[in-house]
């Protein structure tokens, strides 16, 4: 057996691609992929025969079920599992993995609820083995000079954060076609969504939170609310639908490879359907969101997550006591799985508030100066504004230098998935959350960025 890092990888759905394309590809040097595991046999065929054809000298990997999870750790002799499988499911493999001896990388959310958040942390702490959690948007180039620039005190201590996040009605109705459309699999976009965010403001002021406040709901997507704007006609999944097909919310899955192989061709085996009528019934998860955080450094922040937007990006402002810091980011909408618009029922290509000669800006200001308009490098390769391909280097290079800190662990995975879970908490009570009293780190202390 070559000395090469054993990699399983849990969830074949589309995103698991970019670890695996990795692994095979500019990693594999040290690194080998070894198995796959997943409910859907279907899925893992898929990418099996995928690779067979696309990547030169590829032998189909071994593939097992979730009941033969350790059985697939012992005989392929895994060193670490990588979980790309339903956000709820995460805990499960993640803790199975480190109890079987392996690391864990989990993508984001780390997991769903503050009990399954607890399980993990008390593994972690048993096992003393790794997990990290793969924040690709920290990566972006526009994000880590954020860090950059507040970690050298530019602007002070930071008071006070505004940011919002918009997903556009092609990207974001994306989690209303899904599994995510039920908090129970996804923490609904609270905690699938926004733990980029939280993440991302926790890594940028060096904090974490410490109390929150939320308010939110259902105001645009759901049969209630098509109703209430005049909609009469109503359909359940976009394949095999008239009503559907002219619906430019509508996925259309038959014409595109990957999302009629993974999906369409897969569904005979587990009843998962994924273009259902974002009008349809049954969401019960947010689409407009406000939030509002007490970090534990005195500083607060209000965030507002909207899910119908005509475009897609964000703005966030730091005010510190040395001055003030802008970014403005128009994104690309992705839809996963998806090669373009064609996908969709009607063209339904993402708009932009309005043309812009850089969709991304970064605006700093000193008390009393005039702004300063920052340089940031391009690197628009790869996903997420050039952050997955970074972050695939740290994955599977260990080792690179990291002055910014952004490998995120554990630690991080759960502040970050925290303030979500207890914005959904005050969705339901209406009272503020104390993060302390969601869950207890256990020794060795928690000690985050
Ligand atoms: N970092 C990012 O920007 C980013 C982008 C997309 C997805 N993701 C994350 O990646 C994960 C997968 O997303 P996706 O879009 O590929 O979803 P997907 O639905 O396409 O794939 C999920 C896979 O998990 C499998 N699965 C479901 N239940 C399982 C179980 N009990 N045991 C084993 N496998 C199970 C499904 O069969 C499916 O193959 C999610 O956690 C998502 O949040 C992250």
């Amino acid at each position: 057996m070559s000395d090469r890092k054993r990699y399983a990888v849990v969830g074949l759905g589309s995103r698991s691609a970019m670890f695996t394309k990795a692994l095979l590809g500019d990693y594999a040097e040290k690194n080998e992929l070894v198995a796959f595991c997943d409910v859907n046999q279907t899925r893992m065929d898929y990418y099996n025969n995928k690779y067979s054809q696309e990547v030169e000298g590829y032998k189909p990997v071994a593939t097992y079920k979730p009941d033969q999870f350790e059985k697939m750790i012992a005989e392929m002799k895994v060193d670490t599992v990588i979980v790309t499988s339903k956000d709820c499911t995460h805990h499960e493999y993640i803790c199975r993995a480190m109890e079987a001896g392996c690391d864990a990388i989990s993508e984001k959310p780390m997991t769903t609820d503050a009990q399954k958040c607890q399980q993990i942390l008390d593994t972690q702490v048993k096992t003393g083995k790794h997990l990290t959690v793969t924040f690709n948007y920290r990566y972006a180039p526009r994000n880590s000079k954020v860090r950059e620039l507040i970690q050298a005190g530019e602007i002070g201590d930071v008071v006070s954060v505004h940011f919002e996040w918009l997903l556009n009605t092609k990207h974001g109705a994306d989690y209303f076609r899904r599994w995510h459309r039920d908090k129970a699999n996804s923490g609904g976009l609270m905690v699938h969504k926004a733990t980029h965010h939280f993440d991302l403001v926790n890594w940028w002021i060096g904090s974490q939170p410490a109390k929150v406040f939320a308010l939110g709901g259902l105001k645009f997507y759901g049969q209630e609310n098509a109703k209430a704007r005049g909609v009469t006609e109503f359909y359940e999944r976009c394949h095999g639908s008239e009503v559907g097909l002219k619906d430019p919310f509508g996925l259309n899955m038959e014409n595109n490879k990957e999302l009629k192989g993974l999906y369409l061709d897969a569904e005979h085996e587990d009843g998962y359907i994924r273009d259902q009528s974002v009008f349809g019934k049954g969401i019960n998860i947010e689409d407009d969101m406000a939030v509002m955080v007490g970090y534990q450094s005195g500083a607060t922040m209000s965030y507002h997550l909207t899910a119908y937007s005509p475009w897609e990006g964000y703005r966030v402002a730091f005010n510190g006591t040395k001055g003030r810091l802008e970014l403005f980011c128009q994104e690309s909408a992705y839809v996963s799985g998806s090669d373009d618009d064609h996908n969709f029922a009607r063209n339904v290509s993402g708009g932009s508030p309005y043309e812009v000669k850089e969709p991304t800006q970064l605006v700093l200001q000193h008390h009393w100066q005039k702004p300063i308009l920052i340089d940031i490098p391009q690197s628009n390769a790869g996903g997420h504004g050039g952050g997955d391909a970074k972050l695939l280097r740290d994955v599977f290079e260990p080792g690179t230098p990291d002055p910014l800190k952004h490998a995120a662990s554990h630690v991080d995975g759960a502040m970050s998935i925290l303030t979500g879970i207890a914005a959904n908490i005050c969705f339901q009570t209406g009272q503020p959350v104390d993060i302390p009293s969601l869950v207890k780190f256990p020794e060795p202390e928690a000690a985050c960025v």
